[in-house]
């Protein structure tokens, strides 16, 4: 049932993409609600259809050759209805979004200033002299040191770190009430990461703005998120409030990406367990569970029967798997390896 504070709300979204090799299912039946002023993180590897989801949800995909099916609803609103002048005074205003790479969303003729103040202008009918006052109370906001100086420079003449600053200055320009954070930090080095998410983290708490950061990273999203989903083959694999998921994650997949996480009591050059295997193409997924293929529980059933999401133990908790692992929290606290499977409880 939908909530009252709902902003987003997206039912058996299914995203393809015809090519000369067949059709890219890259989000296949995804649903997902999100209150006002919430952070939800989707995490997945590459290619898992997290950045294909967030611009389906922004009505950005490419006009040729891309499918979409199920619904979107902002605030009530089906994103399918809306004109494409509609969709653009969307952007800015409603929705707005941080890509990995700073470069690909500045415009590398333009000064910053102008980047910043063009947005405001244009999207909150606000002259441009106060347009430019606020551009550079934004600039200021996302602790860009002098602001009135960086507003005459191009986006070269700036760090990666501080090019991303004026990539979230740009974002917020408009006071969005969604903002989606794609692989912001995935460029930049970690000294920098740290500050980038911090940043946004304050920015969403001064202006109760709900945010969707996606990462491959489930230690990005660790402390951040309110909830988190899980993506694989371009389908959520499990969800669940945050502190539920890592204490009470029952599917393989989401224990892998759990050991995977850089821990900090271990010196930095430790050797994370990766996954073995990649992730499925998503033209002809494995029958089954789709993370069967490199699942080390898999079992005959895995193989043949595609696991529904089910609810776990508490509440806003679902995973797909027929097999689930003990969850940390019914394991013993030391010594012993982790996730046995448990004989088909689901
Ligand atoms: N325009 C496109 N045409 C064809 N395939 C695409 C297109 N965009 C994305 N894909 C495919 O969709 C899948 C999911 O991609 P993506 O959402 O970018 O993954 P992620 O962001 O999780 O790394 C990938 O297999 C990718 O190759
Ligand atoms: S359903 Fe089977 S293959 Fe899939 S995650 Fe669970 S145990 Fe592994
Ligand atoms: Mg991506």
């Amino acid at each position: 049932m939908e909530r009252d504070d709902t902003l987003l709300q997206v039912t058996d979204l299914h995203t393809s993409f015809a090519t000369g090799r067949g059709t890219v299912r890259a989000v296949d039946g995804v649903s997902l609600t999100l209150a006002a002023g919430r952070t939800l993180g989707i995490v997945g590897e590459s290619g898992s259809g997290k950045t294909v989801l967030a611009r389906s949800i922004m009505g950005l995909l490419p006009k040729r050759g891309a499918t979409r099916t199920g619904s979107i609803r902002f605030e009530g609103q089906e994103i399918g209805e809306l004109s494409p002048k509609d969709l653009r005074d969307f952007w800015g205003r409603q929705m707005a979004m941080i890509f990995q790479d700073p470069m690909t969303s500045l415009n590398p003729v333009m000064k910053i200033g102008k980047q910043i103040t063009e947005a405001i202008h244009e999207h909150l009918e606000v002259d441009r002299s106060h347009a430019r006052e606020m551009a550079v109370a934004l600039l200021r906001s996302v602790r860009i040191p002098e602001p009135e100086r960086r507003m005459k420079e191009y986006p070269h003449q700036l760090s990666g770190g501080m090019r991303q600053r004026v990539c979230i200055a740009v974002a917020l320009a408009c006071g969005p009430a969604l903002l989606f954070a794609d692989e912001p930090t995935t460029a930049l080095d970690v000294t920098v990461q740290a500050q980038v998410l911090e940043l946004i983290a304050q920015q969403q708490r001064e202006r109760h703005m709900a945010t969707i950061m996606i990462t491959h990273d489930l230690g990005v999203v660790a402390g951040r998120a309110d909830e988190i989903a899980v993506m694989y083959a371009g389908r959520i694999v499990e969800r669940a409030p945050t502190a539920v998921l890592f204490s009470e994650l029952r599917m393989p997949y989401t224990q892998a990406l759990l050991s995977s996480i850089p821990r900090l009591d271990q010196p930095s050059h430790a050797r994370l367990s990766t996954i073995p295997g990649r992730p499925p193409n998503l033209i002809t997924p494995p029958p089954g569970c789709r993370f069967a293929p490199r699942c080390a529980f898999a079992q005959d059933r895995c193989r043949t029967e595609e696991p529904p999401l089910v609810a776990g133990d508490a509440p806003g908790h679902e995973y797909r798997c027929w097999f689930p692992v003990d969850p940390p929290s019914r394991r013993p606290a030391t010594g012993t390896p982790v996730g046995a499977p448990n004989g088909g409880e689901a």
